[in-house]
């Protein structure tokens, strides 16, 4: 399956489970003072979950255009390192309003991924909460009984709360969740340590790809739950590592989402890309060249996506709050493809149209404003480009004596 078709059949599984199919709503959150991005698909619902606001239907899906670079769910210092992690990123999710709740989300999920999708069932595992005494929360006993109705008890794993317990913020909208991790590890590995012991343990093969929560309290200011009138179903499953698992590849920059934008930056850097990732967390420069130029063409690829859409959706890089958060992210790219690309001139604009036309039927606001958002981006990429250089040409211009910089220099106005 292609991406896209992956992403239809998404749909079009809900929509034969009486979903209604809503648009993303836009990468930037300018209603909610608690949040600068949307960093779930269950944000732009969060009045319905808290019964402030009545939807017209009970079942909604869609894809939702989410960013994790600030707040409490920030990714940004991963992305490029590893081949799981981005900025934006797609959350493919369900959701029930006071209707239908853990028995049918958790049999839907299972029905999609084995029936529809195909993945093999005895690499998936599902994680469920173990409770909070303190929080005055159980252990989800329920979904763990719907989850032996099809797995065998050593793939249900009790989570914590910090994995099990999913908040959107520091308020607002919360609950016990559970998520569905799949062990992508050859069968020689899978023989020698069971999937069970790498859960959640940060093992780039065994990765989280749907967490299915189960929405029923508010987390108030004053750090209390207090229980909602009704209970809901919030599904996220993050749409670049499902497409990794279907495609049977490691790494999302391995499918079809990424792969034409990595040629584009190949040709336009004639530099190949290798697919290398760093095996430990040194600082990129200790790094060969081979694996910066890897992680640089994997940070272009991906922070092109997340400052368009962010841009197209109505937010210009700016000095101060979301508007810098994209300046940061745009210029991060520009200082990559410099020092490890050996690009020196505006290029991350050149990947709009590619871009748009890539999203062109999933999220048309793009295509739509293609011409602005290029030229936005080509005007900052000079901008920082020149401060870049004037920066370097300072740099080289210091002394350094055994290593020390002189406070005189450090300290110039
Ligand atoms: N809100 C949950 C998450 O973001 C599920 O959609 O993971």
């Amino acid at each position: 399956m292609t991406a896209q078709q992956i992403r239809r059949t998404f749909l079009d599984f809900f929509i034969s489970k009486q979903h209604k199919i809503v648009p993303s709503a836009p990468i930037v959150n300018k209603d909610d003072p608690t949040l600068m991005f949307t960093n779930a698909g269950m944000n732009q619902f969060k009045d319905y979950f808290l019964g402030t606001q009545t939807p017209d239907v009970r079942r909604i899906a869609d894809t939702q255009k989410c960013l994790r670079v600030s707040g409490k769910h920030n990714d940004l210092e991963e992305v490029g390192r590893d081949g799981t992690h981005h900025t934006m990123f797609e959350m493919l999710g369900n959701w029930s309003f006071g209707d239908y709740f853990k028995k049918e989300a958790i049999a839907w999920s299972w029905e999609l991924l084995t029936e529809v999708y195909k993945l093999p069932k005895d690499r998936l595992y599902a994680t469920v909460f173990e409770g909070s005494p303190a929080e005055g929360v159980p252990a989800d006993d329920e979904a763990k009984g719907y989850w032996s109705e099809v797995l065998p008890l050593n793939h249900i794993i009790n989570g914590n709360k910090k994995d099990n317990f999913w908040e959107m913020g520091d308020t607002g909208p919360c609950g016990p969740c559970t998520e569905i991790h799949i062990d992508l590890r050859p069968d020689s590995e899978r023989a020698l340590i069971p999937g069970e012991q790498l859960v959640n343990k940060d093992n780039p093969r065994v990765i989280e790809i749907w967490n299915n929560v189960f929405i029923q309290f508010n987390r108030k200011a004053d750090g209390s739950l207090e229980e909602l009138p009704d209970k809901h179903v919030d599904t996220g499953m993050g749409f670049e590592r499902l497409t990794l698992a279907i495609q049977g590849k490691f790494n999302t920059y391995d499918t079809d989402i990424f792969t034409p934008l990595i040629e584009f930056v190949e040709q336009a850097s004639g530099i190949k890309y290798n697919g290398q990732y760093p095996d430990s967390p040194t600082s990129i420069v200790n790094l060969s060249s081979s694996v910066k130029s890897d992680i640089a063409m994997r940070v272009v690829a991906d922070h092109i996506r997340a400052v368009s859409f962010t841009i197209a959706d109505g937010q210009l890089p700016g000095n101060s709050g979301a508007g810098y958060v994209i300046r940061r992210i745009l210029r991060r790219a520009v200082r990559y493809y410099y020092s490890f690309l050996n690009i020196k001139e505006p290029f991350l604009h050149r990947l709009v149209p590619m871009l748009a036309d890539m999203f062109a039927d999933v999220f048309p606001e793009l295509k739509a404003q293609q011409e602005q958002v290029a030229k936005i981006i080509q005007g900052e990429e000079k901008a920082f480009l020149n401060t870049l250089e004037n920066g370097l040409r300072r740099f080289a211009a210091i002394k350094v004596k055994d290593g020390v910089i002189a406070g005189d220099d450090a300290f110039e106005f």
